[in-house]
């Protein structure tokens, strides 16, 4: 697997990573298992090469590769970073050689050569690619892959650069390339949605390496997804990748939030709703046996199942919720649960695992005291000031003072509770969202947090005039509640 996040995936417009974001990125792409990480293109600026070095010296266990062009001088910028191999790029079909490039067939050629020598003699390995290569002349491509190979290439890739691939075509491709004495990638985009079924067939058919983005960001529909094609090839047809598969969703998340692309809520695998179920028929088969509605265990990627509850809800989809909150009932007290969790969602409430927790703690008479409560609270924002919370709260009966800044008085105030906790526990904040329950300026909010601890996540929720005490209320019940479920095994 070559992962190109931090090159090709960077490329989705208004996306820009900063050097510790792309260390950080990478060191997770290598403790996920990926062959490859394109670290970026060392001809794009200073900025850029100073971080693809600073990957490249991380003493990772993948090889750290750059995109260049055909030139010379962009070697020269990728050895200075010291990268261990190049991508290779030349463009290989007449419209991107003429339109593009204004130059024929033979001076494409001539150049993917010089150039490919000119990196072997420096000592790096090449991946020699043809750009546009799905609406290429194969006659031609071939005839540069077999130069490129006597030039020294040590391996091949072809590029569906528009994304106009279909999975028959990528069979029959791959099954002609992969005679060739050298390993040949695919690099696929998703511009009709086939990406990943284009990268499926071509390795099937004979590809040796598949390039991919984490949540397949890239230039226009994207590239091919790294989590799809990893749980296709391991789920579907029983192949074994090499990826550890159970920080898929962390991966996930953490270029979500560093590149500010979000996850649509659809989205296979690490979609929001991937492993949500709503009431009804779906949970009663659940409720027997999982694998009824969900083709794969959402551990097996990092994840876990999650049931939302409102006033459709039944008494299944409310007894697998409590199950995965590990909160046991008899059929009276379900019923009163149920009863409950309707009269909620009859005021259009969505329930929030906080909720069901506090009204299945009423029903049960077992309501606990929280672990943390919030004393003091200030906040200092304005156009000149660094937005700083502090907070006084008192976390399993201790008192803690704590400061926290962050890019809005929201984000400091939740640092700062975050700080406060965190001799305590490694709480995250991995989802944050924010509803305008009335209109105006002083309009009513509702803040709807997932905080995490370990490898449990759980929704809470805020509300009051203020979003900054909301964001502080929904944080502060989404740990309490955290701590309670770990306490209770
Ligand atoms: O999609 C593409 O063709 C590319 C090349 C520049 C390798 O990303
Ligand atoms: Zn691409």
């Amino acid at each position: 697997m070559l992962d190109t996040t931090l090159r090709d995936g960077e490329q989705t417009p208004g996306v820009s990573l900063s050097l510790d974001e792309k260390l950080e990125i990478a060191r997770q792409l290598d403790a996920l298992g990926v062959d490859v990480i394109e670290a970026g293109s060392a001809v794009t600026s200073e900025g850029e090469r100073t971080a693809m070095k600073a990957v490249a010296e991380e003493g990772l266990r993948a090889e750290i590769a750059s995109y260049v062009r055909a030139r010379i001088d962009d070697v020269d910028l990728a050895l200075n970073c010291d990268v261990d191999s190049l991508h290779l790029v030349v463009p290989v079909s007449d419209l991107h050689i003429k339109s593009k490039l204004r130059s024929d067939r033979d001076s494409v050629l001539r150049s993917a050569l010089e150039v490919t020598e000119y990196a072997k003699d420096h000592g790096l390995v090449v991946e020699l690619s043809g750009e546009d290569a799905s609406r290429a002349d194969e006659g031609y491509l071939t005839a540069l892959y077999r130069a490129g190979i006597a030039a020294g290439a040590d391996r091949l890739c072809y590029c569906d650069t528009v994304g106009v691939l279909v999975p028959e075509k990528a069979v029959e491709i791959f099954s002609r390339l992969s005679d060739l004495p050298v390993p040949v990638s695919v690099h696929c985009h998703d511009d009709f949605g086939m990406a990943t079924a284009n990268t499926v067939a071509a390795l099937r058919g004979g590809a040796s390496m598949a390039h991919v983005t984490v949540n397949g960001i890239g230039e226009r529909g994207g590239n091919t997804c790294l989590e799809e094609v990893v749980m296709s090839l391991e789920s579907l047809y029983g192949i074994k990748t090499g990826i550890r598969c159970s920080e898929l969703y962390a991966i996930s998340r953490l270029v979500s939030r560093l590149s500010g692309i979000p996850v649509a809520p659809n989205k296979a695998i690490v979609g929001e709703n991937a492993f949500t179920h709503e009431a009804g028929i779906h949970v009663h088969g659940l409720l027997a046996d999982t694998s009824t509605y969900e083709p794969i265990h959402p551990e097996t990627v990092g994840r876990k199942r999650r049931i939302v509850l409102g006033k459709h809800a039944g008494r299944s989809s409310v007894e697998l919720a409590l199950r995965e909150l590990g909160i046991e009932c008899s059929k009276e007290e379900l019923a009163e649960i149920l009863a409950r969790v309707k009269e909620l969602g009859d005021k259009g409430k969505r329930v929030t695992d906080a909720d069901l927790q506090t009204i299945a703690e009423i029903v049960l008479s077992i309501q606990k005291e929280p672990k943390v409560r919030l004393n003091e609270f200030t906040i200092v924002s304005g156009n000149h000031a660094i937005p700083t919370a502090s907070v006084r709260i008192t976390v399993n009966g201790t008192e803690m003072l704590e400061a926290g800044t962050g890019v809005g008085p929201v984000d400091a105030a939740v640092n700062a509770v975050r700080r406060a906790i965190s001799g305590e526990r490694d709480v995250r904040l991995e989802e944050y969202h924010v509803d305008a329950i009335t209109g105006g300026t002083n309009a009513l909010v509702e803040v709807w947090v997932t905080m995490a601890m370990g490898d449990r996540s759980i929704t809470a929720r805020g509300a009051g005039a203020d979003i900054i005490m909301a964001s502080v209320e929904a944080v502060l019940e989404g740990i309490n509640r955290l701590m309670q479920l770990e306490e209770d095994g």
